[in-house]
């Protein structure tokens, strides 16, 4: 386990100083918002050094290429970059980075979960899998920082619009002893660095491009108060104690599959006001409907400029 957590900070920091000489040098970088989280991260890194167990974290932004992540952290100024325990752990599509053994070593070692989603993977896909329990310990037990694109895949829209979100936050949100801190990200321009439509060499990032990252501010606790309430209710109503398996009614019941979509909505609304901040119009009425998206695994040119494909991570 000793070795495990060295060469897993070897390979972060390694990525993650990697990233950042290639955004800072050959790229051009824009954030807003960045102080505020450095202080978030601060707050938890101080936390950590008194032996106390940081507030979990969970960042959550729209998705727009293959190297969105790790390329994003290297955002984050040098001295974030040397100690894992303040880093993010995110959850990476199982049938890209855990192919094979190299690359499943790779991203364990990255703090990527394996997660499998349903169009790929009906039977190990979902909101139950193990690796959204898997998260919610993390976030529970040790209150780490996690990532998500809760698209859950990359989204390539010539206006920065976003899919519909897919429910597994709403989880990680309801389901902490402690409410966790959510902050949202709103990201252009990683698009630019590797388009869907990219011709030969493929595999190489693009440069020169603008690159934006507008982080908001934490979203105040207070707000999801009720929805947490609303949760543990139902959870009582039902007997459960959190301990045994999820009962079947929590799991795909009425109530909490709605209260799930409410949530959910909830935390896209915070990424869309960043995206409204941006000057972007208001997406279109349809944009969060999955419907939309039904028969969505589509790949190419769109009449409204949409590129999609399936993320690594
Ligand atoms: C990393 O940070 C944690 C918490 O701040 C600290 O306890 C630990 O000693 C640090 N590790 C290294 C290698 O500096
Ligand atoms: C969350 O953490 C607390 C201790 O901080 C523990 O008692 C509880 O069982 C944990 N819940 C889950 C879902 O891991």
């Amino acid at each position: 386990m000793a070795a495990f957590r060295i060469f897993s900070a070897m390979t972060m920091t390694t990525v993650t100083v990697a990233c950042k000489l290639f955004l800072d040098g050959a790229q051009r970088t824009k954030t807003e918002g960045l102080p505020e989280f450095l202080e978030l991260l601060d707050a938890r890194k101080k936390a950590m050094d008194e032996g106390r167990k940081p507030k979990a974290l969970i960042t959550v932004s729209n998705h727009l290429s293959v190297m969105d992540d790790p390329l994003m952290w290297g955002i984050l100024p040098y001295r974030y970059l040397f100690n894992t325990s303040n880093l993010r752990w995110a959850l990476g599509s199982a049938d890209i980075c855990y192919a094979n053994k190299p690359l499943a070593t790779f991203f364990s070692l990255g703090q990527v979960l394996p997660t499998y989603r349903s169009h790929k993977d009906p039977v190990n896909g979902g909101l139950f899998q193990p690796s959204m329990a898997t998260s919610i310990n993390l976030l529970n037990n040790s209150g780490v920082w996690m990532h998500i694109y809760p698209e859950g895949r990359v989204h390539q829209h010539s206006k920065y619009q976003f899919r519909y979100f897919k429910w597994g936050i709403s989880r990680l949100i309801l389901e902490t002893d402690e409410t966790p801190d959510v902050v949202p990200i709103f990201i252009m321009g990683f698009d630019r660095i590797m388009h869907e439509s990219r011709k030969w060499p493929r595999f190489l990032p693009r440069i020169g491009k603008d690159v934006t990252m507008i982080f908001g501010r934490k979203v105040d606790e207070k707000e999801w108060d009720e929805y947490r309430r609303e949760w543990k209710v139902l959870c009582k109503e039902v007997g459960w104690d959190g301990k045994s398996d999820m009962p079947e009614e929590l799991r795909t019941g009425e109530r909490a599959r709605d209260l799930r979509i409410r949530l959910t909505r909830r935390v896209r609304e915070e990424v869309l006001k960043l995206r409204r901040s941006q000057g972007w119009p208001e997406e279109e009425a349809d944009a969060n409907d999955p419907e939309k998206y039904r028969n969505g695994d589509y790949e190419g040119c769109c009449d409204d400029g949409v590129w999609e494909k399936i993320p690594p991570i």
